[in-house]
């Protein structure tokens, strides 16, 4: 079966053709960086109006690169939720439209559930069961993978997200848009030992997570200093060793628990070395095996919500009535 994929979540136009034969035969992304860069954020309004503009040039474009006919499409996928409102029912719309067309089946994917099965793109992937440690933008959260559509939680962030406290510390620290990945690259500029802030949770055996008292405690610090570049290079360095050393302790624990031995690392910050760096150091002490989605398949990107939806509509599931609904929030769980 031939499908293709559509994310429009929030500020990356994407779109994917996945064969359930041939694997993934292309994929495109538009970013919009540059058009949020001036409002230091994501402006949803514009993000909607941009995904509008690219969506069907992008289409036709990955169609070609596939060398594939808009007949040769046996399905559509589309992210159907968590995301931006506005920006959600561009692709949903579009996607229904196009299946309507077309007469084929068309199906609204979860984003995380299309982030935690990055990895299965990859000709190196795990294995059932998994532990599954989902590190996005908007959530944080430990699953037990027992097979495709059943999952079961093992905790979660009771505050900030992982890649939220990235961006909401680069923002304090006057980073530009997006602060995440800029933020973890100032990181290796600076000096180990100058700053320390303790690991949230830690003494709790609890697999949840918390990020905003870190968050605070790294303002403090900054507004305590001479704010100059290399003590903001000194901070990021000590913020990022925190986060990264909090995510490795709680994936440790669940391990442990659930006497789990396969690992996948999914979400915009499994694109952060130094996370990768530490799992990897874990799996070797603990003799583990470790997959991540190669990095730009780790960020927003629509090979994986073709992937999902492949799965999905290969086995009959599809879009049971014409109503068009998508979900700002929308857990997996
Ligand atoms: O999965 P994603 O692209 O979008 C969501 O579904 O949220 O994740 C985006 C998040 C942002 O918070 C971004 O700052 C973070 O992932 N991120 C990173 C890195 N690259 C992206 N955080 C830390 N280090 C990175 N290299
Ligand atoms: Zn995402």
């Amino acid at each position: 079966m031939r499908v293709l994929g559509i994310e429009t979540s929030c500020d990356e136009t994407a779109v994917a053709i996945y064969d359930s034969r041939d694997g993934l035969l292309s994929h495109l992304l538009h970013s919009q960086i540059s058009l949020h860069a001036q409002y230091g954020g994501v402006v949803p309004e514009l993000a909607s109006r941009d995904h509008i503009c690219k969506l069907l040039p992008l289409t036709k474009e990955v169609l070609k690169k596939a060398r594939c006919a808009w007949s040769d499409l046996r399905g559509i996928a589309y992210t159907q939720a968590p995301g931006l409102m506005g920006a959600l029912l561009v692709g949903a719309t579009f996607g229904r439209a196009l299946g309507y067309a077309l007469a084929i089946p068309t199906l609204g994917i979860n984003h995380l559930e299309a982030h935690l099965l990055a990895p299965f793109l990859e000709e190196n992937h795990p294995k059932f069961p998994f532990l599954a440690l989902l590190v996005s933008g908007g959530h944080t959260q430990l699953i037990q993978v027992e097979a495709v559509g059943e999952y079961k939680l093992l905790g979660e962030t009771l505050d900030d997200a992982a890649g939220e406290a990235f961006d909401k510390v680069a923002k304090l620290l006057g980073l530009p848009y997006p602060g995440g990945p800029i933020l973890s690259k100032l990181a290796q500029e600076g000096c180990p030992g100058i700053f320390e802030f303790p690991e949230p949770m830690r003494k709790n055996k609890e697999l949840n997570f918390s990020f905003s008292g870190l968050k605070t405690a790294v303002l403090q610090a900054w507004e305590k200093s001479l704010k100059t570049e290399q003590i903001k290079k000194d901070i990021a360095y000590a913020f990022q060793k925190t986060v990264v050393d909090a995510l490795i302790s709680k994936t440790m624990l669940a391990l442990e628990k659930n006497k789990l031995n396969n690992v996948v690392v999914a979400g915009g910050v499994s694109a952060n070395t130094l996370l990768r760096k530490k799992m990897d150091a874990l799996s070797l002490r603990m003799g583990l095996s470790v997959f991540y989605p190669r990095l730009e398949f780790c960020t927003d990107n629509a090979a994986m919500v073709a992937y999902t939806g492949c799965y999905y509509l290969d086995r009959g599931i599809s879009d049971k009535n014409l109503k068009i609904q998508v979900k700002a929030r929308g857990s997996l769980l």
